[in-house]
């Protein structure tokens, strides 16, 4: 046999090739294939056997992952990665407990973001885009959603758009596209969220003819969007062939799970403050549950969310960074996993498949992302760790070694520890 990229002497191979979603407690039934390796061809995972076979595999490279971890790539189902400017002067309010929702009532917070947006060219917000992007690859992301929301205004909400689809053409990673134009009220529009809310459904169809967005996303919260306001939104996006997602029950329990899961949407994000009653509706349904706990962490939030509850009731559960310059300013993944397991209880297996086949669930990718198997897109992570347990325990460190992406080799840090 030949092959394009052979990865011997592989200790553990998580395949994470259950059909997904994987719901409730399938998430903690994991089985890593041990002493195996991996041929990829033509950018696609070829075949996968037992080490001792690989020997007989003409490649015309070899990579010997020096029996350590190798997995999918990550899938990062929800960032924010398309802004200008940055926040850390918001750090000093924080720390004298001003709330995030004080913070954007009086301007700052996500409309300072949509000031520097505004202000900053298409190039600019494009090179700091694609800086981001190689920061999640070095850290073993494959597949990243990015969503826009910091424009607030038709043109800067397109001016967003465009920068993610030319970052996801120029960058090898691949990026799903979502229209969170409906982020927060500007100023101009205090008076009126509705008709702010009508401006930005006026985009959907030039969004759709430019092929800009996949979904279409609203944070629901106090002060911001209300349940009514934003079901009218959402209804309006899947009129037009949108998916919808829903940034929900994040400070306040206002029902956006109950939401999520009556507009069918793909995924509810946030969910931190989710009831009882919206957790047995997220389990009984197809929409998956995006927890975010490092923006419970960086806000200093006491309740980092119930995924516990939500798996434990059948759910399929998801995890993220939520980069964005605000709320949770991290692309490492591998960070969340710690927090994950430390402050959502999450275990190991339920954590790994949080972060692969169903993140790639979150984000219309289910049976393409997040899965080593053969014919599936030959995106692989090869971890300085001995097993999957090992990358949320030993926390906030890079652990990648190797990124492939579509067989090709993306980030080598170099000898196998
Ligand atoms: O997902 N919750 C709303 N939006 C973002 C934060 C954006 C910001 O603070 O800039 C979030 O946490
Ligand atoms: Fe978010």
């Amino acid at each position: 046999m030949q092959a394009d990229l052979l990865i011997k002497n592989i200790g553990q191979l998580l395949t994470m090739d259950k059909q997904g979603p994987v719901k409730g407690s399938d998430m903690n039934d994991l089985q890593p294939l041990e002493n195996v390796a991996v041929a990829v061809n033509n950018g696609k995972i070829d075949w996968i056997g037992p080490d001792d076979e690989a020997a007989s595999i003409q490649a015309k490279k070899t990579i010997n992952a020096g029996g350590k971890l190798v997995t999918p790539g990550l899938v990062e189902p929800h960032t924010h990665l398309v802004f200008g400017g940055s926040r850390e002067h918001e750090m000093a309010l924080k720390q004298q407990g001003v709330p995030y929702l004080d913070i954007l009532k009086e301007g700052g917070g996500i409309l300072s973001t949509v000031n520097a947006t505004r202000e900053a060219s298409y190039d600019d917000l494009l090179e700091k885009a694609l800086f981001h992007l190689d920061r999640m690859a070095r850290h073993g992301i494959t597949t990243v959603e990015a969503k826009s929301g910091y424009g607030l205004d038709k043109e800067t909400e397109l001016k967003q758009l465009k920068v993610a689809k030319e970052a996801g053409e120029k960058h090898p990673l691949d990026l799903v596209s979502t229209f969170l134009g409906a982020h927060a009220i500007p100023p101009e529009y205090k008076a009126d969220p509705e008709a702010f809310l009508d401006i930005m459904a006026d985009l959907f169809d030039d969004i759709k003819e430019q092929d800009l967005a996949e979904f279409v996303d609203i944070f629901t919260e106090t002060g911001v969007f209300s349940v009514e306001q934003s079901r009218r939104y959402l209804l309006k996006a899947k009129e037009k062939g949108f998916g919808v997602k829903i940034h929900a029950d994040e400070i306040d329990p206002l029902g956006g799970t109950e939401l999520a899961v009556e507009a069918g949407a793909i995924s509810g994000d946030h969910l931190a403050v989710a009831s009882d009653e919206g957790i047995r509706q997220l389990a009984a349904s197809d929409t998956i549950g995006v927890i975010l706990p490092g923006t419970s962490f960086y806000l200093g939030k006491d309740s980092y969310g119930p995924a516990r509850k939500m798996i434990d009731a059948g759910a399929a559960i998801s995890i993220s960074t939520d980069f964005n310059p605000g709320s949770s300013v991290t692309e490492n993944l591998q960070l969340i996993m710690s927090i994950a397991a430390l402050k959502l209880k999450l275990s190991p297996a339920e954590i790994w498949h949080a972060v692969t086949v169903n993140a790639a669930h979150a984000i219309g990718r289910g049976g393409q992302a997040g899965t080593i198997a053969a014919d599936r897109t030959a995106d692989i992570v090869i971890w300085d760790a001995p097993n999957y347990m090992y990358i949320p325990y030993h926390y906030g460190v890079n652990h990648v070694n190797t990124v492939i992406k579509n067989g090709n080799v993306l980030y080598e840090r170099g000898e196998i520890r």
